[in-house]
């Protein structure tokens, strides 16, 4: 293994840190690393053809007020590339605004989402709450040959080089990009028609547009979409002819966000709205039903039926977990951030487009988010969800499960002791034949061994292990979100003897 360092940041985290989002799986990292022919264990398939990518909120300074919340975390992309039966990684921080302006300033400059606004050193900012630093550390897409990351809270696209990682800067769609609304966590790619969906909110009527990309990367619709007021939605999901966004019952309690404070409250008496509106459809043609009330933090995936559109994703049980007194104050603080504590149950809401009627049913009994499908079945009909256990009371991924959802079988794996995965992106296999044919990769840590590792598992088989382990150079931050980019949609991934030196750019630090 080869092992180029491209780039330090400045870290002004203390040395003796006890916050537990940014130690053990959670200790970030600062430099940034280039390494070729990975060490492989076990046999990689040469069918495995493309790139794995991985965001990870990657703090670099403690927060303004101590009260580091781990969605403030920088962005960091890891990723894992894999060419004839060779692997290689790359890890860089997405270069946004705020963490340059920090990386200057040498220390906070935005408060977090658990700060107050107003403690925010600069007066301007990003996020529906407004002052805040948009991290741009929660999903990445690729769309268009070009990694794209995203800000929970809405904020700019950061164009990244799916390979080298460089940033490229910001999508700006020829100067359309809706910059003072920003965009939301989760912009969804249909690889069919080349499109890019996506939604944003904030706290001001409208309170939520509605958008679409074209392939060359314009922004060829964008509508209002009336809530009735300031909402929290985190994901959207599709079909063929429609796009489906979401009015969750828990908000900000709007007596106090008059008073400038932004407290979330779920409202149990409320249903979740879901909205119904046709891909390139005016606003006044969404179609509102009226589901159980809950919070649906991930939407797996959905598609037409008939009269039908079927919608599946995670139902939370607690949406608003209580503060049960068990654990440590961290445990107490982010028990919101724990699976167990929301009680996340695949589910299925089928949306009757004739009669207006909801039909629902839970379609597993164990504990998962996080889910993934095989990308060539968005918006269309499909069985299998690939979805992350949660250690109990944190933040932490310890396995996997395949979830059937037409027999309800469940296949599980579970990482093993102190070991801690990343949400696993389903590739299909080159020349794949069904919707299962192809490879789960994930990235996980472990800890007490010190060590990171990529695994590729085969989707058919996900209880047998991983078919390979791939060493990465260090031990790695956990994370969440991640996608696989197909080495067919990259450019020139096949006609260059180096895959991350295709597209020209230098790999200049920071
Ligand atoms: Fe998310």
């Amino acid at each position: 293994m080869e092992i180029e360092v491209l780039g330090r940041a400045l870290t002004t985290l203390p040395a003796d840190d006890d916050h537990p989002y940014r130690t053990g799986a959670w200790r970030p990292q600062s430099i940034e690393r280039s390494a070729d022919d990975l060490e492989i264990v076990g046999e990689l398939p040469p069918d495995l053809d493309g790139v794995y990518l991985r965001n990870t909120e990657n703090p670099v300074h403690p927060a303004l007020d101590g009260r580091y919340h781990p969605f403030d975390g920088d962005a960091m992309i890891h990723a894992v590339g894999f060419r004839d039966g060779k692997a290689f990684y790359r890890n860089r921080f997405v270069k946004t605004d705020g963490f340059l302006a920090e990386q200057t300033a040498g220390g906070a400059l935005w408060a977090g989402i658990a700060e107050r606004p107003e403690r925010s050193i600069r007066q301007d900012g990003w996020g529906a709450r407004g002052r805040m630093k948009d991290a741009s550390s929660t999903d990445v897409v690729v769309h268009n040959g070009v990694a794209l990351t995203s800000f929970w809270q809405c904020g700019d696209l950061y164009r990244l080089e799916p390979t080298t990682l460089e940033t490229l800067g910001k999508a700006t769609w020829g100067g359309q990009f809706p910059t003072s609304q920003g965009v939301s966590a989760h912009p969804k790619v249909d690889d069919r028609t080349g499109e890019m969906l996506f939604f944003n909110y904030g706290t001001e009527a409208p309170y939520m547009h509605y958008g679409v990309i074209d392939s060359d990367d314009r922004l060829v619709h964008y509508v209002d979409i009336e809530l009735p007021g300031p909402r929290l939605p985190h994901d959207m999901a599709f079909t063929d002819n429609y796009a489906i966004l979401n009015d969750c019952p828990l908000f900000w309690l709007p007596e106090a966000l008059a008073a400038g404070k932004y407290r979330p409250k779920f409202h149990p008496d409320m249903p979740l709205r879901l909205g119904v509106i046709p891909r390139r459809g005016t606003s006044d043609q969404i179609r509102w039903f009226e589901a159980s009330s809950t919070y649906v933090l991930h939407w797996t995936n959905a598609y037409e039926s008939g009269d039908e559109i079927v919608l599946e994703g995670f139902h939370q049980e607690y949406p608003e977990p209580e503060d049960n007194g068990e654990g440590g104050i961290y445990q107490r603080l982010f028990r919101s951030l724990a699976l167990d504590r929301m009680g996340t149950h695949l589910h299925r809401w089928r949306l009757n487009l004739r009669t207006g009627e909801v039909r629902e049913e839970r379609l597993s009994e164990t504990v998962t988010e996080f889910g993934m499908i095989n990308p060539h079945h968005a918006g269309r009909q499909h069985r299998y969800t690939y979805a992350a256990t949660g250690v109990p009371g944190w933040f932490l991924f310890d396995g996997l499960v395949r979830h059937d959802t037409l027999t309800g079988r469940e296949e599980r794996y579970t990482f093993g002791e102190g070991v801690f995965g990343s949400e696993t992106a389903m590739a299909p296999r080159v020349g794949a034949s069904g919707e299962d044919d192809g490879y789960l990769v994930t990235i996980v840590s472990d800890v007490d061994r010190d060590l990171s590792e990529c695994l590729v598992f085969d989707a058919a088989n996900v209880a047998d292990g991983p078919v390979a382990r791939i060493r990465l150079p260090e031990r790695i931050s956990s994370g969440t979100h991640s996608t696989w980019a197909p080495g067919a949609d990259l450019p020139h991934w096949r006609t260059s003897d180096d895959p991350t030196e295709a597209m020209g750019f230098d790999r200049t630090g920071l």
